[in-house]
């Protein structure tokens, strides 16, 4: 087995109201190359935190996160920047698409950013490959929720990142277009072997995944192989 992401005593506090308030106290998990890790846990207990220090898009206050051999916490922001570009996919609940872009500029600009002269074709493969080639040339507003998700799906996925976040992806979206964006997600990781870390609410989705680390005040309180 290959660790790809190792989080050791990692913790984050943060600025708040009443001042400094620690939200994750002293994590540590590896993740190996190619697993499915559900992490699941009640509202408030870190879950997107932590998912943001896996993903280089919020730093550790103390603690060491290594991803493919790279020590996130001693990365410079330009190169943090470049680590999540090259390696890292991250789908959020709300999308996140850009307003102003069709489907098909949104799937495409981190493909041009990361240098590929290819990006709008490539970028219209993968709109495809989730069932939108006939949607390119629509604006997030003129989708729905479940086709925004899958916009958003197309544009992490499409630059191949060895690792893919997802926090409670299907989190807005109906039964049915949720369990779309789940066959999809799963679906990247059996053809491009990413190694797959997703928030939950949903214990049918954990126990999809091949662990289940359960965070409760900042803390892994449990972690298991799913369906134990
Ligand atoms: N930017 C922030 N500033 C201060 N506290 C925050 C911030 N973001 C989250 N928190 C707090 O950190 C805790 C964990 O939040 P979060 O990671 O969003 O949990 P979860 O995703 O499991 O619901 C919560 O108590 C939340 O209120
Ligand atoms: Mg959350």
């Amino acid at each position: 087995m290959e660790t790809i992401l190792s989080l050791k005593d990692v913790r984050l506090a943060l600025e708040g109201n009443a001042g400094l308030v620690e939200i994750l106290h002293g994590i540590s998990l590896d993740v190996q190359k190619g697993e499915t890790l559900g992490l699941v846990g009640p509202s408030g207990s870190g879950k997107s935190s932590l998912l943001m220090l896996m993903g280089g898009l919020e730093r550790a206050t103390g603690g060491e996160i290594s991803a493919l051999g790279n020590d996130l916490t001693q990365l410079s922001e330009d190169a943090l920047a470049r680590f999540r570009r090259d390696h890292m996919g991250v789908v959020f609940q709300s999308f996140h698409l850009i307003p102003t872009m069709t489907a098909l500029e949104n799937v495409a600009t981190p493909l041009e950013l990361a240098g590929h002269a290819d990006a709008f074709e490539r970028a219209a493969a993968e709109l495809e490959a989730v069932g939108l080639g006939h949607r390119a040339d629509h604006y997030p507003a003129q989708m729905s929720g479940g086709e925004q998700q899958r916009v958003a799906l197309a544009r992490a996925s499409a630059p191949r990142p060895q690792i893919l976040l997802a926090d409670e992806p299907t989190g807005n979206l109906d039964g049915a277009n949720g369990a779309a964006i789940i066959d999809l997600l799963f679906g990247l990781r059996d053809r491009h072997g990413a190694t797959l870390v997703l928030v939950t609410h949903s214990n049918e989705l954990a126990n999809r995944c091949d662990r289940v680390v359960r965070l409760r005040d900042g803390r892994i309180d449990d972690m298991r192989k799913a369906a134990e």
